[in-house]
């Protein structure tokens, strides 16, 4: 028995991960602690909110006061921390929301951890993050868990100092963290500023496909539920102060995803209005700031140590995305207008 505090479950990766675990581990509860931002979505996980095992906290980790409560009343023993600001666009232009929730408040949710575990066995504190701590790789090369911290964005380096902070909790306190740094995630759920459904959405409304510089960029495209699954079992087996990289081996420039997803629509739901294919809407804008070239991730670690290997292909994994972006179009609409965001108000009131 578990009782797990996952920390942004209302966000894209936050949400697929609480559905794993109810419908896999019966014998843990989980507490939803989300602030919900524009990118938290109350709505994604509204068929389970009645779920015995499953409760929801709207709040902000960076509350000591709430996160001191939290882990007192509901005996949390386990953390999988998601939440932060996670839009390297976001982060070039407003920078100070990434300080606040990746850096204070992963201090703040280390801290409460620190406090309310001492002398305690068997807790564990799993701090999600991301390859983009390392940097950027030229042609060639794997970034492994050796490989040297290089954060090249407002994003990254926020990232990387709250990897830092997990990392020193665990060498100085003890505290019983795990590390994770998985590649690029794609899937149901993803909020529509990030590279697959932006196209997927702007696609289906036959509006321009805006790829970045020369469109070359390669990415390491990981499933969403093969994440998740690695998160569980890094949970259950990780050795403790470790990280271990994950990645689905699938690296691919951003144009060839692109020119994918077009086509998938177009075989799905027919040419534009005009009769042109959708790659006649991309359209090759100015380069993001700073952009970082290439990612790649070994992940021969937690395959050897864990067992761990990805169940889904790319082929696979963006034919699922494709349909449930194709099914679920009244929740990117929802998400793009803003009006989930009265979804928690007819939900919950003024509860927090
Ligand atoms: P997301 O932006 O979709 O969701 C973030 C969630 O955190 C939202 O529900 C938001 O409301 C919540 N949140 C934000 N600030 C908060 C605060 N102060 N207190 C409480 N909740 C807050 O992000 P995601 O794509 O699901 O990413 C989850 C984690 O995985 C992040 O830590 C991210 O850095 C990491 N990661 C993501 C990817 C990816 O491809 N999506 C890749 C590598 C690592
Ligand atoms: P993104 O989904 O923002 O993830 P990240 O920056 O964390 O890798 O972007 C993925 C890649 O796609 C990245 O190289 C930037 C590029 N990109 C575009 O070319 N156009 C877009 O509109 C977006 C959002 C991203």
């Amino acid at each position: 028995m578990r009782t797990i505090l996952v920390t942004g479950g209302c966000g894209f990766i936050g949400v697929n991960f609480v559905r794993l675990l109810l419908s896999e581990r019966q014998d843990w509860r989980v507490i939803n602690l989300d602030k919900l931002t524009y990118a938290g979505n109350l709505q994604s996980l509204a068929d389970v909110c009645g779920h015995p095992q499953y409760t929801f906290v709207k709040g902000d980790i960076c509350d000591s006061a709430l996160l001191d409560r939290l882990f007192r009343e509901q005996q949390i023993d386990t953390v999988a921390h998601f939440a932060a600001e996670s839009h390297v666009d976001r982060s070039i232009t407003g920078p100070a929301e990434f300080i606040q929730t990746n850096v204070v408040g992963t201090f703040t949710l280390l801290e409460a951890a620190k406090k309310h575990w001492a002398g305690k066995d068997g807790c564990r504190f799993l701090h999600v993050s991301t390859d983009e701590v390392f940097g950027s790789l030229g042609a060639t090369g794997f970034f492994t868990e050796e490989t040297a911290y290089d954060p090249r964005s407002p994003y990254s380096a926020s990232k990387a100092s709250s990897d830092h902070l997990a990392r020193a909790y665990f060498h100085t306190y003890g505290l019983p963290v795990l590390i994770t740094n998985c590649s690029n995630n794609y899937g149901p759920y993803q909020f529509p500023e990030k590279l697959i459904p932006l196209m997927l959405n702007n696609g289906l409304h036959g509006k321009l496909l805006p790829v970045y510089g020369d469109g070359g960029n390669v990415r390491d495209w990981l499933y969403v539920q093969d994440h998740c699954e690695a998160i569980v079992r890094v949970i259950e087996q990780g050795r403790l102060g470790e990280s271990y990289n994950i990645g689905g081996h699938n690296e691919k420039t951003n144009l060839h995803v692109v020119e994918l997803l077009c086509d998938l629509l177009d075989k799905k739901v027919g040419l534009l209005p005009s009769g042109q294919p959708r790659r006649s809407l991309i359209s090759f804008v100015k380069d993001r700031l700073g952009h970082d070239r290439r990612y790649a991730i070994d992940a021969s670690k937690i395959a050897k140590e864990l067992g761990w290997l990805p169940k889904v292909t790319f082929e696979q994994g963006i034919e699922k995305t494709v349909d449930w972006y194709l099914n679920n179009r009244e929740w990117t609409a929802s998400v793009t207008d803003g009006s989930y965001q009265d979804y928690y108000q007819k939900m919950y009131g003024d509860r927090t």
